[in-house]
């Protein structure tokens, strides 16, 4: 408890999953959140209560992204967290074959949408004397994965926006570090494993836990990135994953 007591934090991709649980930690954890969201943003805030104040974006828009980090200062005086998670995932299929305009959607989103969260929130952290900043990564940013390559690609690129702006920073206080999840049971799982209990199971295997992570797993590592316990973790990209990327 009260381990962000006092912080002003941003989470995007508030309305599903991975950001949801975040947000709810986070407020669990005395932080007042900015829930950001191209969909679901009102309700969310309304759940999660009076610290709580909604934004309605993409990602990919700049003018978007100006007007949070501007609402965000203007209710609550500062930042001192942004977590950049809001994501797509990718239709599938071979990198000879791929359509050029998903390529260009995913890249939009999970890449141009940290980097936009990056540029308009730094300055607003630096204000704030320092901070940190969590950007969502995934486990196809470190290894392949076939059929993925708008995915992999968007992701092992926050990685290396990850530790470039954490040297450019580093000195200024503020920290940059990414999650890497595994498979983690949200709708953007269910909606890749196309609702069968079979393929659910099947794609839980890939893990050698054995099983899914939970959103809550993730939202405990960016609790503590987010956390002054993490004071001297910068410019890392943390697997979450059960295993996965040690065999
Ligand atoms: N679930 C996993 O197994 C897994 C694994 C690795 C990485 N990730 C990453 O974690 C993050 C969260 O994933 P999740 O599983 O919770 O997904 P999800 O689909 O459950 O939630 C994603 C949220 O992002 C929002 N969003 C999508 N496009 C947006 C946009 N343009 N602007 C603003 N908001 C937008 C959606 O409305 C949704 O609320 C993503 O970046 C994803 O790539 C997930």
């Amino acid at each position: 408890m009260d381990r962000l007591k006092g912080k002003i934090a941003i989470v995007t991709g508030t309305g599903s999953g991975i950001g949801r649980a975040i947000a709810q930690r986070f407020v669990d954890e005395g932080a007042s959140v900015v829930v950001a969201d191209i969909a679901g943003a009102e309700e969310e805030a309304a759940k999660l209560g009076k610290a709580t104040v909604a934004c309605t974006i993409g990602v990919s828009c700049s003018a978007d992204i100006q007007a949070m980090i501007r609402t965000t200062t203007e209710r609550f005086g500062r930042l001192d967290i942004l977590v950049n998670n809001a994501g797509v995932e990718s239709k599938q299929a071979p990198t000879a074959d791929y359509a050029e305009d998903e390529f260009d959607r995913v890249i939009a989103i999970n890449l141009r949408g940290v980097f936009l969260g990056m540029q308009y929130g730094i300055p607003a952290l630096l204000a704030s004397g320092g901070g940190s900043i969590i950007n969502m990564a995934s486990i196809a940013a470190l290894v392949g994965f076939p059929t993925a390559v708008a995915y992999t690609a968007s992701k092992g690129s926050v990685i290396q926006m990850t530790k470039t702006a954490a040297l450019e920073y580093a000195i200024q206080n503020v920290r940059m570090n990414a999650i890497c999840p595994g498979v983690i049971w949200t709708p953007m799982v269910e909606r890749f494993t196309g609702g069968s209990a079979a393929a659910r199971e099947q794609f839980a295997q890939i893990e050698p836990v054995k099983r899914m992570g939970t959103p809550k797993e993730i939202a405990a590592m960016a609790l503590f990135m987010a956390s002054d316990e993490a004071s001297f973790v910068t410019g890392t990209a943390l697997p979450v994953a059960g295993g996965y990327v040690a065999q």
